[in-house]
């Protein structure tokens, strides 16, 4: 059916919306007041596992590595339910409803910062898995994501979208509060893996042994291999449950990039300008000074 321009615009007006919690903005369209609340006031299950990470650090890649693990291979699941049903984020609206349906171990993503999860998940026994990536190829994904969700605000230019994510202005908030949080004051707490996109880009089979034994899924060898085959950048660009192709044109507008855009790393370097960098290199100094994590992209 033929939509008016009118009827678009104000269909597009109401899905970039913010909402604003914990002085953090989220977009509108997933998020609610309630659904916010709903999670930070969650009751965890000590057989739930929870995949937590910033925005376009690796989260996809590893609700599909954990959909296989748990399966020993099987791929049925991981090609017939959209990731958000077998993984939901557990502050956006639609999470009560997929949780109720769903049976046996949970598998449960989120994106909030540690704070605010921290009340909810003290003394929990729940497996919390942490996936980090490269800052600077994060804000170049995010940036490009901007451009193509049409629920996140219009990023502007690489240079004015930088200074955001800096600044920890950006959906989500600052990822420099996230990795820390995250890594320095949880780890100790809980039932915590700590893993890179980095670590996955470069050894998938070592990572997905390293995540099984921590899951206790222990898998033989033809079950990694088919674990390892369908997690690859192909194989997943091309599954229709993880590639983003099922949502709606207004919602992702495909014309203008791909959700599985390139899998790559150090690819910031193709966007970032030498000044850009610098300036990076002196706030993640900043921000990280305290910090005792040592992350796989720096040079030691
Ligand atoms: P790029 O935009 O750099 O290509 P998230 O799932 O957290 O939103 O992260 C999305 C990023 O992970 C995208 O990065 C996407 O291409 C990348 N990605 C997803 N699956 C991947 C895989 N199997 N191997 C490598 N990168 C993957």
């Amino acid at each position: 059916p033929h939509i008016s321009s009118e009827r678009q615009s104000k269909a597009m007006a109401r899905l970039d919306v913010t909402e604003t919690f914990h002085r953090i903005s989220f977009p509108g369209h997933l998020h609610t007041q309630e659904s916010l609340s709903y999670a930070t006031g969650f009751q965890f299950q000590d057989s739930d596992t929870l995949i937590v990470t910033y925005p376009k650090s690796g989260t996809t890649w590893m609700q599909e590595a954990l959909t296989l693990v748990f399966n020993k291979g099987d791929s049925t699941l991981a090609h017939s339910m959209p990731n958000w049903a077998r993984a939901p984020w557990l502050e956006q609206y639609y999470c009560p409803e997929v949780l109720r349906a769903s049976r046996g171990p949970r598998i449960i993503t989120t994106h909030l910062p540690y704070h605010l999860l921290a009340p909810a998940l003290q003394g929990s026994k729940a497996k919390v898995i942490y996936v980090a990536r490269n800052p600077k190829d994060v804000a170049v994904s995010y940036y490009h994501f901007h451009k193509m969700a049409n629920f996140l605000p219009e990023p502007g230019s690489f240079k004015e979208f930088l200074s955001k994510f800096l600044s920890g202005t950006v959906h989500y908030g600052s990822w420099f509060d996230h990795v820390k949080g995250w890594t320095s004051q949880a780890r100790n707490k809980l039932n915590f893996f700590y893993i890179t996109y980095e670590e996955m880009w470069q050894d998938l089979r070592g990572s997905l042994e390293r995540l099984s034994t921590f899951l206790q899924c222990p898998l033989v060898v033809e079950e990694l291999n088919s674990v390892q085959q369908h997690c690859t950048f192909s194989a997943m660009k091309e599954n229709s449950m993880v590639n983003y192709t099922l949502i709606p044109e207004e919602i992702m507008d495909h014309t203008k990039g791909q959700f599985m855009r390139k899998g790559k790393i150090g690819d910031w370097r193709n966007t970032f300008m030498e000044e850009q960098n610098r300036n990076f290199d002196e706030v993640f100094k900043a921000e990280m000074q305290d910090s005792q994590l040592r992350f796989v992209w720096e040079s030691p």
